[in-house]
């Protein structure tokens, strides 16, 4: 048809215009022709691809459909460099881009909208910048590689949510900043089963959302990593066949691995964990690999079985004794009692070697029995263990000024030579048990002392209890 002659109604023109701009919008096989010689033109070494046919579809490392859309570009480990081209989204049927291990540079285009694409490696570049709106429309996309690029510092941004049949996001030494996205969770990608952020400056907690994904690598190790907080998550991760948290700041005691029997590798060294090496991880059946260099593990040194490789460097915890085996009584009872306020990391930092009486932090002896346990102060959270009825020695008992919750164990009233409790300014309820009179009981500032239980919600429910 040609536009130009007079007799073309203007219905036709429409329908025309529309056309054109449907077949613009969607890209063409001349269009894509077009986009390809501008890739090729932005390669300033494009001899090696042999790309001299004036129709692309017929160069190597491409791939078009019958009619002459581009679907594949598998230029990986060619020595290339250059650039991509910006208009590199208007490939509308791409379904796989491979451009890895070259040394392209440049800020990347966008890829936004290419909702064919499937398979992303950009990795091992000299890519200077990723933009925001990368990942938009590509909700066909499984796989993506964008590992060890110099980008400007980035945030995962949620436009990837669209990528609902993700498999694999690798994207370790790629400078991205923050928090690792709730998104990466279960919820919204069912089938991720690779999530490698290894060596950038990430920080903050792992998202609660890891419950229950289906990710089975997970690479967070970094290079002073600012991770933290608990890893109890991961007790709800039952796919995972390789844990990489290495070298960041994680706490708290190590979660029950019991559920994990997939899990081979487990590299948690260079962190702040406390508490013993649960024997969940110890027996379990699936593990190859494991690593708990400089820690502030605490209980007897693990005795992983012989066909287990381990990385635990001697002195690099606070276990009791170098060797495997129990550890003094005291030494037992005492992380009994601290387990209930989740093994604090100045606890576990002080008390080394199987001797409580060795002046560690808190703990007051006479010859070798303890007779004060003083934490006063010592921003503890978690409850009074009962445990501490098995240290018949104490006299002086001192938990003020702390965050702890629950009620005063009963057991308490057992300790034959008590003589002070002072669990003042907490938040306790309940109960005060009987005391023999000997005992001074300081109680003060525990809004909830003496009521069955806390208010459960609003302040207006406080008449109940009266
Ligand atoms: C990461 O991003 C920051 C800020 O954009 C930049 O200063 C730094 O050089 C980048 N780091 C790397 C390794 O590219
Ligand atoms: C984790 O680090 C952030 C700063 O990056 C800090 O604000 C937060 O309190 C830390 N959380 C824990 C549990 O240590
Ligand atoms: C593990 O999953 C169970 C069941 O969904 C949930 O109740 C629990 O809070 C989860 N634990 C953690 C640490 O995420
Ligand atoms: C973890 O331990 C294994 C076995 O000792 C070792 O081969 C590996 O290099 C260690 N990994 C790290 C990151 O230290
Ligand atoms: C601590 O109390 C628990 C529960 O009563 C008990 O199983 C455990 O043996 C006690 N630990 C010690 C060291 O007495
Ligand atoms: C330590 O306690 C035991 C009883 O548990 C007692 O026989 C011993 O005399 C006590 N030692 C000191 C120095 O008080
Ligand atoms: C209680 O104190 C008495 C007197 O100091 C001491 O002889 C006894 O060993 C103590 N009991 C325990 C269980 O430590």
């Amino acid at each position: 048809m040609n536009l130009k002659k007079p007799h073309l109604s203007f219905v036709c023109l429409l329908i025309l215009l529309s056309n054109v701009v449907s077949v613009y919008s969607q890209g063409s096989a001349a269009t894509d022709a077009a986009v390809m010689q501008e890739l090729k033109k932005q390669i300033i070494n494009p001899n090696s691809l042999n790309w001299n046919d004036p129709d692309p579809c017929k160069w190597d490392k491409v791939q078009c459909t019958k009619d002459g859309r581009v679907i594949r570009i598998q230029i990986g480990d060619q020595g290339l460099k250059g650039s991509l081209p910006s208009n590199i989204n208007t490939l509308s049927e791409l379904q796989v881009f491979e451009v890895q291990r070259n040394t392209f540079t440049g800020p990347l285009p966008s890829f936004s909208g290419l909702n064919s694409l499937q398979s992303i490696l950009l990795n091992g570049n000299g890519f200077t910048a990723i933009p925001n709106d990368f990942f938009q429309g590509m909700t066909n996309l499984q796989s993506v590689y964008l590992d060890s690029n110099p980008f400007s510092s980035w945030t995962v941004p949620e436009s990837l949510k669209s990528a609902t049949s993700l498999q694999i996001f690798s994207a370790y030494y790629a400078n991205i900043t923050g928090k690792i996205p709730d998104f990466f969770g279960g919820n919204t990608f069912s089938s991720l089963t690779t999530l490698h952020l290894s060596f950038n400056n990430l920080e903050g907690p792992l998202p609660s959302s890891f419950s229950g994904s289906s990710i089975q690598s997970l690479w967070l190790n970094g290079i002073k990593g600012k991770l933290n907080g608990s890893i109890d998550v991961i007790q709800n991760m039952t796919r995972l066949t390789q844990l990489w948290f290495s070298d960041n700041e994680f706490t708290g005691p190590l979660p029950d691995f019991s559920g994990l029997t997939q899990l081979q590798d487990c590299n948690l060294r260079d962190n702040r964990f406390t508490g013993p090496v649960p024997d969940s991880l110890v027996n379990l059946p699936s593990l190859k690999v494991v690593n708990l260099t400089n820690n502030i593990l605490q209980g007897p040194t693990p005795q992983f079985p012989s066909s287990v490789l381990v990385d635990m460097l001697d002195n690099t915890n606070s276990f009791c004794l170098s060797q495997p085996g129990p550890c003094d009584s005291r030494v037992s009872t005492l992380l009994d009692v601290v387990k209930d306020v989740g093994y604090p990391t100045e606890l576990a930092e002080n008390w080394m070697g199987n001797d409580p009486c060795s002046r560690w932090l808190g703990i007051t002896c006479d010859g070798g029995n303890i007779t004060v346990l003083n934490f006063q102060k010592s921003g503890l959270t978690g409850t009074i263990s009962p445990n501490l009825s098995s240290i018949t020695s104490i006299q002086r008992l001192i938990l003020a000024d702390n965050s702890l919750t629950g009620t005063i164990p009963n057991e308490l009233t057992l300790l034959p030579n008590l003589t002070e409790l002072d669990v003042s300014n907490n938040q306790l309820y309940g109960k005060i048990p009987q005391f023999k009179s000997s005992v001074v009981v300081k109680t003060e500032g525990n809004v909830n002392i003496g009521k069955d239980k806390p208010p459960t919600s609003a302040p207006g429910n406080t008449f109940k209890q009266m």
